[in-house]
């Protein structure tokens, strides 16, 4: 049952029933119309509460029929909306909880509304690349003025229930209940005033009739339409919006209707909103792993320990403290605790100085701190993160203190970047409590948390880990052990490439101005100098004793050599001004790499951006496709997550697995036996991934 009908007295109760949150799916659709044309149909009934059971009123469309054709089957969400707007018998909607797209939509139908205090009213579409689709354009602006609907069709962003019926003038809500829980039976009382009302036979209130206008409306739009613009570059659908909005203003209530339908069907088929929603469905699906079912009992975490307070401890530990867990560090010395201390509350002081964060609540988050130079006083964390020096003895030593002191239970977590988690969970007597729990830098920040599973790392574990990051605001995604992990491993060979675009004749400037303009935050050679150039330095150095057959540029060695870290040191593969982080380009670093290339025997040539373009991304698409052989990432969308949220790739292209697909397989196959016939670069980086000269011989895509 995906609607349930009731009736209580002389009013109908038709209750929207399709877990989690009410989607608007076939079923559900089919569930109000006929609750509808039974109370139509019965004499003993004088009006209709339409709302929704459980968690919400509704979340909008049934986000597992996207992409099916039941989305689109009769009875649409516009059919539904119209026999709710049809009924004979006043239709109250009873909105709580989640009124969001399609839900609002159909809210905005009913002849009346009542909500609870505190849901969440949203048209939330534009999110995904969309307008809203089912007269949300054309409603919203009646009842709450055309400003108001436009900010928040743009943002898509929820708003809270009561703010919205304190507006003045509005008309989106009727009445506000009491409290949630009095929200049905005030609904049913309403339902009976209102039938009462029109018993007379008095036309039943629509918000189709109610005038939409705005006083100054070509200034209005045409300053809307290019702020809009100006914050959305990339992504159309917020600058259709406005479109949309301005229509409602401009025609006739179902020509307007009409028009936003046009719009929304047209924005479906862009890149940009197929690529949104394979973000909304990847998101998703990187929680869930394949073998640990809900079945699965997470294992309780009160208490967190962090090992090491350097640049990534003291990050982790803000994350637990902002959560509202306690959490004790620890470390060697008493200087290096008083410096991480120090670092954590610099940070926490510049968000209260940009309003970010109230000064009760630092000094709330700070007082749930505690350190400590004794591994006797972590003893009953539930969970202790690792985050020291990045050498395997001293990772042994610190897990083998952690074997010998740590309750029974307790999850034993190393930040590693590099090393092997299954080397590191052997130091113990319980490699069933040892994961990777990778975090990037700033830890504080960045929203990945690579979750690295060891060969014997416990399903409880993993779904602890996994509740756990949702708790502290991370995208988990699930790697297994190999060098690198999922993002590391792929920029490797992203970098290699971008190596071997300096020598063929390509600038760093070049190459960061090309892919920045394809939507990267930052380019290769400005991200080497932010993070540090020597990082990579010492895995090159120990990747040629590892692979001494890999061929890779030697121009990042050389820059290395010159003592250019990048802006810790005041310049790298750019010049920086003290104290600034603007990106010089640098005549020494050209003349350097001038220098290597005569070494070498190369004439330079001119490297156009779309080339750069595709070897940088493609080598991260191959790669990406081994890593799925490998069975290191579980899915394709994982990997775009892992880009998306700690890389820096462009949201609107939706991950590289994802624009590959867009692209099409056997078109990213051409390209790269293109580059393979290219002396200058490794024919052997070009030999196409076997998963995607599979997936492209058979027509398909990542998925
Ligand atoms: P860091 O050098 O800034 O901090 C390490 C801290 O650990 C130092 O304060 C040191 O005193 C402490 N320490 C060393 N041995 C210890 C021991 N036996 N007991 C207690 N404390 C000890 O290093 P960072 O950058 O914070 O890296 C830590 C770990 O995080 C490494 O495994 C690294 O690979 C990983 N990582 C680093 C990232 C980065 O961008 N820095 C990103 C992701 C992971």
């Amino acid at each position: 049952m995906t609607a349930q009908y009731q009736v209580q007295g002389d009013i109908a109760i038709i209750s929207l029933n399709n877990p989690p949150v009410n989607g608007l799916g076939y079923d559900t659709r089919i569930g109000i119309t006929d609750g509808l044309d039974q109370a139509n149909g019965d004499a003993a009934v004088k009006a209709i509460v339409l709302t929704g059971a459980g968690k919400a009123f509704s979340g909008g469309a049934d986000i597992r029929e996207f992409n099916s054709p039941k989305a689109m089957q009769e009875p649409t969400l516009l059919s539904v909306i119209r026999a709710v707007e049809n009924s004979g018998k006043p239709v109250v909607a009873a909105v709580h909880s989640v009124a969001m797209g399609g839900g609002l939509e159909l809210a905005l139908g009913a002849h009346y509304r009542i909500a609870a205090p505190g849901a969440k009213i949203a048209l939330p579409e534009v999110k995904l690349g969309l307008i809203p689709g089912a007269g949300g354009t054309v409603r919203l602006p009646r009842v709450l003025g055309v400003e108001t609907a436009l900010n928040m069709i743009v943002k898509g962003d929820p708003v809270n229930s009561e703010v919205l019926a304190g507006l003045p003038g509005q008309k989106l809500f009727d009445k506000l209940a009491a409290s949630p829980e009095k929200l049905l039976d005030e609904a049913v009382a309403f339902a009976r005033e209102v039938a009462a009302k029109h018993a007379d036979g008095s036309a039943l209130p629509l918000v189709r009739n109610l005038p939409c206008k705005h006083p100054q409306g070509d200034a209005y739009f045409g300053f809307a339409r290019n702020m809009v613009a100006g914050m959305s570059r990339n992504f159309p659908a917020p600058v259709k919006c406005v479109d949309a909005l301005e229509n409602a203003t401009r025609f006739k209530f179902d020509d307007a209707l009409t028009k936003e339908r046009e719009i929304f069907i047209a924005l479906m088929q862009t890149p940009e909103c197929k690529a949104l929603r394979h973000v909304f469905a990847a998101e998703r699906a990187a929680s869930k792993i394949p073998d640990v079912g809900p079945e699965v009992q997470p294992r309780a975490i009160a208490k967190v320990a962090v090992i090491g307070a350097g640049t990534m401890g003291g990050g982790i530990a803000m994350n637990f403290l902002n959560a509202g867990i306690p959490v004790t560090m620890l470390e060697m010395k008493q200087e290096a605790l008083n410096r991480g201390v120090a670092v954590m509350s610099k940070n926490y002081e510049a968000q209260v100085k940009k309003g970010k964060l109230k000064q009760d609540k630092y000094e709330q988050r700070m007082s749930l701190l505690k350190t400590t130079l004794n591994y006797a006083d972590i003893k009953d964390a539930d969970l202790v993160i690792e985050a020291v020096f990045e050498e395997l003895g001293v990772k042994e030593a610190v897990f083998k203190q952690l074997d010998a002191v740590m309750k029974p239970g307790a999850i034993l977590a190393s930040n590693t970047s590099t090393l092997d988690v299954n080397k590191i969970a052997a130091f113990t007597q319980r490699p069933q409590d040892v994961v990777g729990m990778h975090f990037f830098s700033p830890a504080n920040v960045m929203k990945l948390l690579e979750v690295v599973r060891g060969a014997k790392t416990g399903k409880d574990v993993l779904a602890t880990v996994m509740a756990l990051a949702k708790k502290i605001k991370k995208t988990a995604v699930v790697s297994g052990v190999c060098d690198g992990f999922i993002g590391n491993r792929m920029i490797e060979q992203y970098s290699r490439q971008a190596g071997f675009l300096l020598d063929e004749g390509a600038t760093p400037q070049q190459v960061d101005k090309a892919i920045e303009k394809f939507g990267f935050a930052m380019g290769p050679f400005r991200m080497g100098d932010l993070a540090g150039n020597d990082i990579g330095w010492a895995i090159r150095k120990r990747r040629a004793v590892e692979h001494p057959d890999m061929k890779y540029s030697r121009t990042a060695d050389k820059l290395c050599e010159l003592g250019r870290f990048g802006q810790k040191t005041g310049a790298g593969w750019y010049d920086y001004q003290p104290g600034k982080r603007d990106a010089i380009p640098s005549q020494l670093v050209e003349d350097m790499i001038a220098k290597h290339r005569q070494e070498l025997g190369i004439t330079p040539r001119k490297i156009g951006d779309p080339e750069i373009i595709e070897r940088l991304v493609y080598s991260l698409v191959n790669e990406g496709a081994r890593i799925l052989e490998d069975g290191i990432a579980s899915k394709a969308s994982d990997i775009d997550m892992v880009y998306l949220t700690g890389y820096g790739f462009p949201l609107w292209r939706g991950g590289p697995m994802q624009y590959a697909s867009q692209v099409g397989l056997f078109n990213v196959m051409q390209s790269m036996k293109r580059f393979a016939r290219n002396p200058r670069d490794d024919a052997s980086f070009w030999q196409p991934a076997a998963l995607i000269a599979k997936l492209a011989a058979e027509g398909k895509t990542f998925g």
